[in-house]
């Protein structure tokens, strides 16, 4: 069990005007999920370097078996980046990452799902070809036959919700569709931990929600610890309580109650911003970086620079 875990208990008091101490030590874990389970994922200190530049400063944070975290980061943030490192696919400079404890993730143990995945229309691959493309016999344990392959597929196919348009060519499923497939063939090998990448991107409302509510479905039916990246926290808030905040490659993580506060994210973006509840949304609000040029400092006001509005 690693430190964080002892530091803080599932739905610790938040972290009040005292919130400076989640920023500080192994910085940005105000609470670890679940207190006593192995973490399924333990991310601890990661800090990666592009280009001579910093993208991600000692990133820490824990995803529980069972649980959906959401990663939550404007552009250029470097959610994609800290997904790479998970992955294995980009190195870092400090730090270290952990599957059910161990380090160096066995092939098959993490789900994935890209965020852009461009699909012709005219390709000529059935949504349920994509899916058994995934299919790892070796993973699975055994050498599978045609038959198993095929069992494996329709099984994940079903329990997406993609059974009746597994026979459509993919690249012509809208994408809502597209988005259960490309969860089934990250799911196929049965993964304990899944990532994906802006999944909710380009849905609209109604295909946003569907795909929120089965991804945490899953997630609870198979104990699966599902890490999530979006740029805006409200079609998570009815499904998961806690949060991956990245702002410039720093991350604080915990509940939402303890993360997404004023005194919290000011910190973490290292100037006044403003968190407003309304209508069981939320809504942040940064001051701006840099002084205006048209408008003197005393003048910047909280709508300088909305991070999370739709
Ligand atoms: N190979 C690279 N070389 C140099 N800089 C890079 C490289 N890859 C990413 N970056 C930079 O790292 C930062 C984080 O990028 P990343 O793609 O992780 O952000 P993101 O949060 O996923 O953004 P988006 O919401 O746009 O997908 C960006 O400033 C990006 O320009
Ligand atoms: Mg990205």
């Amino acid at each position: 069990m690693s430190n964080d875990t002892q530091r803080g208990a599932p739905g610790a008091p938040g972290p009040g005007p005292g919130a400076s101490a989640a920023m500080s030590g192994r910085d940005g874990l105000v609470s670890a999920p679940a207190g006593g389970v192995v973490p399924a994922l333990s991310v601890d200190g990661v800090s990666v370097r592009l280009g001579g530049r910093a993208v991600l400063e000692e990133v820490t944070f824990e995803v529980a078996p069972g649980e959906l975290t959401a990663l939550i980061g404007a552009n250029g943030a470097g959610k994609t980046t800290l997904l790479r490192v998970v992955l294995g696919m980009q190195t870092h400079t400090t730090g270290s990452v952990r599957v059910n404890g161990r380090t160096g993730a066995a092939r098959g143990e993490i789900g994935y799902v890209p965020q852009k995945v461009l699909l012709d229309p005219d390709l000529p691959l059935r949504a349920r070809d994509l899916v058994a493309l995934g299919v790892d016999g070796d993973r699975l344990g055994l050498p599978l036959r045609t038959r198993e392959r095929r069992e494996l597929t329709e099984e994940m196919l079903e329990a997406v919700g993609a059974g009746a348009f597994a026979g459509a060519r993919v690249g012509s499923l809208s994408g809502g569709e597209q988005q259960r497939v490309l969860i089934a063939h990250a799911l196929v090998n049965r993964p304990r931990v899944l990532l994906l990448d802006e999944p909710l991107a380009n849905l609209d409302l109604r295909s946003e929600q569907e795909v929120v509510e089965l991804l945490a479905r899953i997630s609870r039916e198979q104990g699966l610890a599902v890490l999530l990246s979006a740029h805006d926290i409200n079609p998570l808030l009815p499904v998961t309580e806690r949060i991956v905040y990245l702002e410039g490659g720093r991350a604080v993580s915990g509940t939402i109650e303890e993360v997404v506060r004023s005194e919290v994210l000011s910190q973490l973006y290292g100037r006044h911003v403003d968190v407003l509840r309304v209508h069981d949304r939320i809504l942040v609000v940064a001051g701006e970086a840099r002084e205006h040029p048209l408008r003197r400092k005393d003048e910047e006001g909280p709508d300088a620079g909305v991070v999370s509005l739709r």
